[in-house]
């Protein structure tokens, strides 16, 4: 096996800008393909997972050009009831957010398709959506397991479209895949789908709804959709750079000393911001510049300096606007004085792979001082910080995330690193480790 190698830098430098945000791009193809008229994605990330969602969409039987500057996408939009029967399966890759919404979409169509998907995105739970599906009115069929006690689902999942009912669905987890796709549910069913959140969770699929003119309205953590009502293209969306992409530079930026990063253009949704608030309550000099709105969006600048950081509690409310910045917080607070605690993070355990197990192997052959807390309710991890990490031969894990966070873990770290693999760094963000190599002095 060829491993990656990560040497130690002094210090990081100079200007980025990340690729568009995933979440947002992937809901902009499947928003588009059930409008009315054409949409024009501007700033699309050329990654895996929204490749994905191209190809679920082409395959469903909606024109989608890429036009010569690679990042600007055009969907031909044939309205809520104008997809077509695919010739046979469809396979969606390892994108969760392309195959949860999709069900959504779907489940109001008049044909039945069976979706397939990679090795990593078919040992993920479904039960969540599938559930709420069903209950409107879809047939569903997906994978159990028969060993496993444990009532679950998973992977492939043949679904036929009905004529949906509209629901009142109290969210058991705190999910934005599993609310939009009750959500776009909702805008097949007749009459008005309401979603009720434990905590708020970002809202990408209510605000691009609401630019395409969909009835929508949300008060706090409940949110009503009105069904039966054509959504209408807007013309044109630029896609914000992907703030949880963006966050791997934050904590480089921060724990390598001397050092200045200023990130351009990137999304900064309320409901994306755990990681600037944490950070800059650990003590980060991170400085937010400009909030101007792109259509639907907030965007901006910030500007991160290296800082001395201190411990945190990052409590079970704050998760959702992290979730995916987790792994890469973890690598934080290996650089923070003192005892820092993350509460509530079983949702960890389910994503790309278990990021508890793969962060906390990793960090530990480092040096890293790491407990995991499982009670029957809930999940902690706890890090005792402020020691060197020091150089170690690590894994991917296969998933991207666990892949970037050790990529900045061993460039602040004594000595050398090796990482199994990183190919699948892809799957958000193609690029990666060319916009580094730029920053490193
Ligand atoms: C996403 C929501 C989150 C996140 C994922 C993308 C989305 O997943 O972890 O990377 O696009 O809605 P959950 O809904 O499972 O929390």
């Amino acid at each position: 096996m060829r491993f990656f190698l990560v040497k130690h830098a002094s210090c990081v430098k100079g200007e980025i800008l990340p690729l568009g945000d995933k979440s947002i791009a992937c809901r902009s193809i499947i928003i588009s393909a059930i409008s009315c008229g054409k949409t024009t994605v501007e700033n699309f990330p050329p990654n895996k997972d929204c490749l994905s969602t191209i190809k679920t969409f082409k395959n469903l039987g909606i024109k989608i050009t890429q036009n010569q500057k690679v990042e600007t996408i055009s969907v031909f939009g044939n309205g809520l009831c104008g997809l077509k029967k695919p010739k046979g399966p469809i396979f969606v890759g390892d994108s969760g957010t392309t195959l949860r919404l999709t069900l959504g979409v779907l489940a109001g169509q008049n044909f039945a398709v069976t979706l397939t998907s990679g090795k990593s995105l078919s040992a993920r739970p479904m039960l969540r959506v599938t559930a709420p599906l069903r209950m409107m009115g879809a047939e569903i069929i997906a994978r159990r397991k028969p060993q496993n006690a444990k009532l679950e689902e998973y992977p492939p999942i043949r679904i036929r479209g009905s004529s949906l009912k509209p629901i009142t669905y109290r969210m058991p987890v705190a999910s934005a895949q599993v609310k939009s796709a009750i959500l776009l549910a909702g805008l097949y069913a007749k009459g008005r789908t309401c979603v009720i959140e434990p905590v708020k969770t970002r809202d990408h699929t209510e605000r691009m709804l609401r630019l395409f003119r969909a009835g929508i309205k949300v008060n706090e953590n409940t949110i009503v959709i009105k069904g039966k009502k054509e959504l209408v293209s807007p013309g044109r969306i630029f896609i914000p750079g992907d703030i949880s992409s963006a966050g791997f530079f934050m904590v480089l930026g921060t724990i390598l000393p001397n050092s200045r990063i200023l990130i351009k253009d990137i999304n900064l949704n309320p409901s994306r911001m755990g990681i600037i608030k944490v950070l800059k309550r650990m003590g980060s000099d991170i400085q937010v510049l400009g909030d101007s709105a792109v259509g639907f969006e907030p965007i901006g600048d910030i500007i991160i300096k290296s800082s001395k950081l201190k411990s945190t509690i990052i409590k079970e409310k704050e998760i959702p606007s992290l979730i995916d910045e987790l792994p890469i917080l973890m690598v934080a607070v290996c650089f923070a004085k003192g005892e820092s605690i993350f509460e509530g993070v079983g949702e960890l355990r389910i994503k790309e792979t278990d990021r508890i197990r793969s962060m906390s192997e990793n960090l530990k052959k480092m040096g890293a001082d790491i407990r995991v807390l499982k009670t029957p309710k809930s999940e902690k991890i706890i890090i005792q910080g402020g020691r060197a990490l020091i150089g170690a031969t690590v894994k991917s894990f296969g998933d991207h995330r666990t892949a970037m966070s050790m990529v900045v873990a061993g460039l602040a770290a004594e000595g050398k690193t090796r990482i199994d693999n990183i190919s699948c760094i892809n799957k958000s963000f193609p690029g990666f480790l060319n916009i580094l190599k730029t920053l490193i002095r």
